[in-house]
């Protein structure tokens, strides 16, 4: 599928956005009212003989444009139209190509009979495409970087394994032109990075830090992105129930997304210096297994006990970030993680929850989630849920004593790893709920949901 923008073109057909208010001012109204539409949001009528996708939406909000494309293109790709156009204009260009381009991805890697869809050309059109260039482009890197992320997400363990991982990695540098460092088990060993190394220890995949780095010419800013990257999440030991162990290929999602992030801030050329670190292990049982019991020296020296061998994000995440701001001095740390089922229990599954201390950079990134179309929530910390992760025998242990405030507690554990002078320069985004669905919602569809990845570059964008 191709997607111009252009001034003036005839097609197949023609998508035209309906408000209820306005429908019956219509010209097709008669038609469009026998055929029971009435202008609900993300509903549509195809009218073959006029030419017409009548799309309802609720306000010309940009959301609405994004969902109502998403439902446009699903069945303009189940038709036998060979061209769709939609008019476009400054405030709605980017919501409308994340709909067709987020709405429209499928993954058929799987499938051994491949559809063929008969829609071969996408026109935004508009009365001045000049103005309107940038932008075009922009989001059409932004929504490409997005559905990179939900591929590598979407892969099955067997085929997406930390050195098959790394190897994408170094494939995405060499294409984008970035700088690429891989450090296997043995320079784990000597990064002492022993808790992340514990994690893997039962997996026949070598554990891997993947840092990729992109460097423009004089930076604004540097910014490092750390990335949670479980290929598997069997719980370990301390083992998943089946019904929770189904999709937890997805425990990589935060891992994705920072490769996903680094694509995008790379093409568009963004004078922002940005490292992107991920953590790629399995989490598997076995005898060589780390156990509950087991006390970890984590790379910064602090010592964790473990307590349930499930809660292995944190324990990758913390000599990650350790390394990350020993390595990089940056104005920003982010991380990305699939860490808890909790978050969802607190926002819900289509939330991305956001802990740190900086109340001002939490704010930026409300604003860089409502103008793309994310949702994010903020779970604040507090001096005694931090008390719950005291441990008897170690520094700390990896899970709260109280299931309450799961979370917070996860991302309170992740706190003790970020030194003093980095406090207010981190946020830790949990992307348990977001990052993935089974059932499809707004511009996501079954699986990997690219998670972060909009945000991240409206952010990136902005940056002063
Ligand atoms: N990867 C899971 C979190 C998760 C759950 C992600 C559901 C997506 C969907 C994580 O490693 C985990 O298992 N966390 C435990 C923590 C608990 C043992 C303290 C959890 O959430 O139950
Ligand atoms: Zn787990
Ligand atoms: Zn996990």
């Amino acid at each position: 599928m191709k997607i111009d923008l252009v001034t003036d073109i005839k097609s197949d057909v023609q998508v035209e956005f309906i408000q209820k208010s306005e429908l019956k001012e219509h010209k097709r109204y008669k038609l469009l009212n026998r055929a029971g539409f009435s202008a609900e949001q993300d509903s549509i009528c195809f009218l073959h003989e006029k030419a017409i996708l009548a799309c309802g939406i609720e306000s010309d909000e940009s959301d609405n444009f994004r969902s109502a494309c998403s439902a446009a293109i699903k069945a303009l790709k189940s038709s036998n139209h060979k061209s769709v156009s939609f008019n476009v204009n400054k405030l709605n260009i980017q919501a409308i190509i994340e709909g067709i381009i987020l709405g429209g991805y499928e993954f058929n890697e799987y499938k051994s009979k491949h559809k063929k869809s008969s829609l071969k050309h996408i026109y935004l059109t508009c009365s001045k495409i000049e103005k309107l260039q940038r932008l075009f482009e922009e989001s059409i890197i932004i929504a490409e970087a997005t559905c990179f992320t939900r591929d590598i997400v979407n892969t099955t363990p067997e085929d997406l394994n930390p050195p098959s991982f790394a190897d994408l990695a170094k494939k995405l540098a060499h294409e984008n032109k970035l700088q690429c460092t891989i450090l296997d088990e043995k320079g784990l060993q000597k990064e002492k990075m022993d808790s992340m190394l514990n994690v893997g220890r039962a997996s026949r995949h070598e554990s891997q830090l993947i840092h990729l780095t992109y460097k423009p010419k004089n930076p604004k800013k540097v910014i490092s992105l750390v990335g949670k990257g479980l290929t598997y999440d069997s719980g370990g030991l301390s083992l998943k129930p089946a019904a929770s162990m189904v999709t937890m290929k997805m425990d990589k999602a935060g891992g994705c997304a920072v490769l996903g992030m680094i694509k995008a801030a790379s093409e568009l050329k963004l004078d922002v210096e940005i490292h992107a670190f991920v953590g790629a292990v399995e989490n598997m049982i076995g005898g060589v297994a780390y156990k509950p019991d087991d006390v970890l020296t984590t790379r910064s020296g602090k010592t964790v006990e473990v307590r349930n061998t499930d809660a292995e994000g944190r324990l990758v995440l913390c000599d990650v970030l350790d390394y990350a701001q020993d390595k990089v001095d940056a104005d920003y740390i982010f991380d990305f993680a699939t860490l808890t089922g909790a978050c969802m229990v607190a926002l819900g599954q289509y939330t991305t929850g956001i802990m740190g201390h900086s109340h001002k950079l939490k704010h930026g990134f409300y604003e860089a989630a409502n103008n793309s179309g994310e949702l994010v929530g903020s779970l604040p910390f507090n001096k005694h849920l931090k008390t719950l992760l005291k441990s008897g025998i170690a520094d700390i242990s990896n899970i709260a004593s109280k299931p309450y405030g799961g979370a917070i507690t996860a991302g309170l554990f992740l706190d003790n790893f970020i030194k003093e002078e980095n406090k207010d320069k981190w946020l830790h985004f949990d992307i348990a709920g977001s990052a993935y669905t089974e059932t499809p919602w707004d511009c996501n569809v079954y699986g990997g949901t690219g998670a972060g990845v909009r945000f991240m570059s409206n952010f990136l964008q902005n940056i002063e």
